[in-house]
């Protein structure tokens, strides 16, 4: 069966952006592929380098997760920082791979621009680290957004010049999946582009139904309909597609007729939107909750996570030392 990896960058809790995409395409593919997902700790340390409390982070991002329906007999969840084999293949990866590329990276420069005093190694090789997350299982797919393309042309990069310097067929090219291809993407709250964090316009997976409810009656309108059958503005069309996420075909289509008669009262349309996302919301905060008091269940699934991923990223590195030359540990 076909590998899969991808990490999980631990900042703070999961919104419906990232419910509908990232986390729908994981739980989709842990019945499809042979799937192992991590939490990138120490990438985080490339731009905090005193985070605070990751013990309880990380828990916090594993109880969201499973909440969401990750099940870790099918797709074992672990912490990068507990896997140790991961930076031996950095540094062989490392050694093959260029300042100049790396440098052109535009995540790099970004970073570099946003924290000028502290423009450290581990952001330069951000990539590389990467790389061997994801080479160390061999893996072929990997599910990211978009913005990760740069580093999975590197993570092909140093797959394809490992196997080319050595003169073997060790790595696979792992490819690129990107979920929000075919996922229905998430608008923001504010009438603008889509939800996202730094936007400050998400529902989150722990709000309670009366926090989101309060969200989407504030959420952004127009004046309403003024001629039959006229097309939606953009404010409004977001607001279509939170029905058309969140409820039935027939509630949108009871709607959509209305919007087209000029009849519709945007009021009417975001309580029924408010009371749909809590239907989807409310269960999985309350498994949110369940699996957050529950210490024991996560330590044991983080350790039985990392002993999954170290033993094969165990077998991944011997090889690499024997094809290297190095002796056998
Ligand atoms: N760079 C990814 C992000 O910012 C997180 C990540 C780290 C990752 N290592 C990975 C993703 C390996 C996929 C595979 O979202």
């Amino acid at each position: 069966m076909e590998k899969v990896v991808s990490g999980i960058r631990p900042t703070g809790n999961l919104h419906l952006g990232n419910y509908f995409g990232a986390v729908k395409s994981f739980v989709k593919m842990q019945n499809e592929y042979d799937c192992m997902f991590f939490i990138a700790d120490w990438h985080s340390l490339t731009t905090h380098p005193k985070p605070e409390d990751i013990q309880s982070s990380v828990r916090t991002i594993l109880a969201e997760y499973l909440a969401c329906g990750i099940n870790p007999e099918k797709a074992p969840l672990y912490v990068q920082s507990d896997v140790r084999e991961t930076l031996e293949i950095y540094l062989y990866l490392n050694m093959n791979t260029y300042l100049g590329e790396l440098e052109r990276v535009t995540t790099f420069k970004e970073k570099a621009r946003k924290q000028p005093d502290n423009v450290n190694a581990g952001l330069l090789t951000y990539p590389t680290l990467m790389a061997a997350d994801i080479l160390q299982h061999r893996a072929h797919k990997v599910p990211v957004g978009k913005d990760q393309e740069q580093n999975m042309e590197m993570a092909r990069h140093c797959a394809r010049r490992f196997n080319y310097i050595y003169g073997v067929e060790f790595f696979p090219e792992p490819q690129s999946f990107f979920f929000n291809a075919q996922a229905l993407k998430v608008p923001g709250l504010d009438g603008s582009g889509k939800m996202g964090k730094s936007e400050g316009n998400c529902i989150y997976l722990i709000d309670d139904d009366k926090t989101i409810t309060k969200k989407v009656m504030k959420a952004v309108t127009d004046n309403g309909p003024q001629t039959p059958n006229s097309p939606k503005p953009e404010v409004i069309e977001n607001l279509f597609t939170f029905l058309k996420i969140a409820s039935t075909p027939e509630t949108y289509q009871y709607f959509d007729e209305k919007w087209n008669d000029c009849t519709l009262r945007y009021g009417d349309l975001k309580k029924q939107i408010a009371a749909d996302l809590c239907a989807i919301v409310a269960p999985i905060r309350e498994r949110i909750q369940e699996y957050k008091s529950n210490t024991d269940l996560l330590n044991k699934i983080l350790e039985q996570g990392a002993e999954k991923a170290r033993e094969s990223a165990k077998k991944t590195l011997d090889e690499m030392r024997h094809i290297i030359g190095f002796k056998a540990l």
